[in-house]
């Protein structure tokens, strides 16, 4: 998928520098052109030796070397490239991009780069969860910078918690989803649910969230955009049906049930509505009416249908891969952990809906993706890009052989 396409990677002083070179292996293997700029903290972990060996092409480091700068100067290696990966992105380099500095090779490149940025973050927790951190991967998020990772897990401090660089695979799949104009979903059947539903009290009152439907009609169009056929179950939503997609429109629970198993066999299954837990027993047949001095009607609820446990019971019809969505307002990570395991399906994409962080209906959202793996944190994203890197996610997956295939 990346024959043909010129990565240029900024190699910072970083522990996890040693996983670079599999990073090259993986891109080599797909014919990707590989070219290195390495920091000089840099090359205290990783040799430019190795990388030229790697990427078969010359390493590039100081900014003031007269024989690189007549043969590639620092503006046209940035030229040269169809994306720049920074990998790992040490918190140093990540708040020399965001104030702007080219005190160095690799920052001049990166500020005066035209082309998409892609960081893979590695850092210690604390100093990844630092206000400072933070507060520079929002400006870079902000000026459109997309961040792969970094993960949770065990670090070489010895500490654990987000910071470690993601993987090679992962990196190379954040690649793809940036780069790709290919379809590797063709072929495959998505089902998304998207938007709120409504359960009727009688025929003019309803409960209901706020979920806009933003993020479910995105990754519709994502999937669909990466080649699949996608059946898209909304609930009532404002925003636009995605082009190139089959929408089934459905008002209650009990109707994007019956719509999402009408939708047939598909690969993958993303229920991002915001379905009702509870609908009325018995909905009243006509308007509730008020009376005066009369006490306020007691509405008898039940439960509703649990649609992505549905899907996500094992069996012939299982879709090979079925994500949820874990809206929370509080202890995000661990109801969203426990939802997977007890939903019995494969992902879970948690968000926090609070309302001071204007997900619902805004137009970024803050993920954090849950598999048997561990958890993935996501920087804020637009919704779309989140859609993209769900996508790219849900495609590498699905054409990994499954691992009976690969034991073959
Ligand atoms: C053994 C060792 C490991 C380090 N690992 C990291 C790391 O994983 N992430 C990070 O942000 N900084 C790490 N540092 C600190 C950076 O190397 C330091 O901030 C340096 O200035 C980064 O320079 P650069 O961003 O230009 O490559 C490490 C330092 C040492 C000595």
């Amino acid at each position: 998928m990346l024959k043909g396409k010129r990565i240029l990677l900024i190699v910072a002083g970083g522990i996890a520098a040693f996983k670079v070179h599999e990073l090259i292996r993986l891109l080599r293997k797909q014919d990707a052109a590989v070219r290195c700029v390495l920091t000089e903290t840099g090359a205290r972990f990783v040799t430019p030796l190795s990388l030229q060996a790697l990427t078969e092409d010359k390493v590039y480091s100081d900014m003031f070397s007269l024989t690189d700068e007549s043969e590639m100067g620092h503006i046209q290696l940035s030229r040269d490239a169809d994306l720049l990966v920074v990998a790992p992105a040490t918190a140093n380099i990540l708040a020399r991009m965001a104030g702007g500095l080219a005190d160095d090779l690799a920052s001049t490149v990166l500020l005066a780069t035209d082309k998409p940025v892609l960081v893979a973050p590695a850092m210690n927790v604390r100093m990844w969860s630092h206000a400072a951190t933070q507060a520079n991967v929002e400006i870079l998020t902000k000026r459109g910078i997309e961040f792969v990772g970094p993960n949770d897990g065990a670090m070489a401090c010895n500490e654990f918690g987000p910071g470690r660089m993601s993987e090679p695979a992962e990196i190379v799949a954040a690649i793809e989803s940036l780069l790709t104009v290919e379809r590797p979903l063709a072929g495959r059947r998505a089902l998304v649910t998207s938007g709120p539903t409504r359960e009727a009290i009688d025929p003019v009152r309803y409960i209901s969230n706020h979920s806009s439907g933003k993020q479910g009609h995105a990754i519709a169009a994502a999937l669909a955009q990466l080649g699949a056929e996608v059946t898209l179950v909304s609930g009532p939503v404002a925003v636009p049906d995605p082009a190139g997609v089959t929408v089934v429109k459905i008002e209650s629970a009990d109707q994007m049930l019956a719509a999402c198993l009408a939708a047939g066999a598909v690969d993958v299954a993303v229920c991002a509505a915001a379905v009702a837990d509870w609908k009325m027993a018995t909905p009243a047949t006509a308007k509730i009416k008020k009376k005066a001095g009369a006490a306020p009607p007691a509405l008898e609820l039940t439960p509703n249908p649990d649609i992505l446990a549905t899907l996500s019971k094992a069996g012939p019809k299982r879709p090979r891969l079925v994500v949820g969505f874990a809206a929370e307002t509080e202890n995000l990570i661990a109801n969203a952990v426990d939802k997977r395991t007890r939903k019995g399906c494969d992902w879970i994409v948690a968000n926090d809906v609070s309302p001071a962080t204007g997900t619902f209906g805004g137009d970024r959202n803050t993920v954090h993706l849950i598999s048997a793996e561990g958890v993935q944190h996501w920087p804020t994203l637009s919704k779309e890009r989140v859609a993209m890197q769900l996508a790219g996610a849900i495609a590498l997956h699905l054409t990994r052989p499954r691992p009976a295939e690969a034991a073959e």
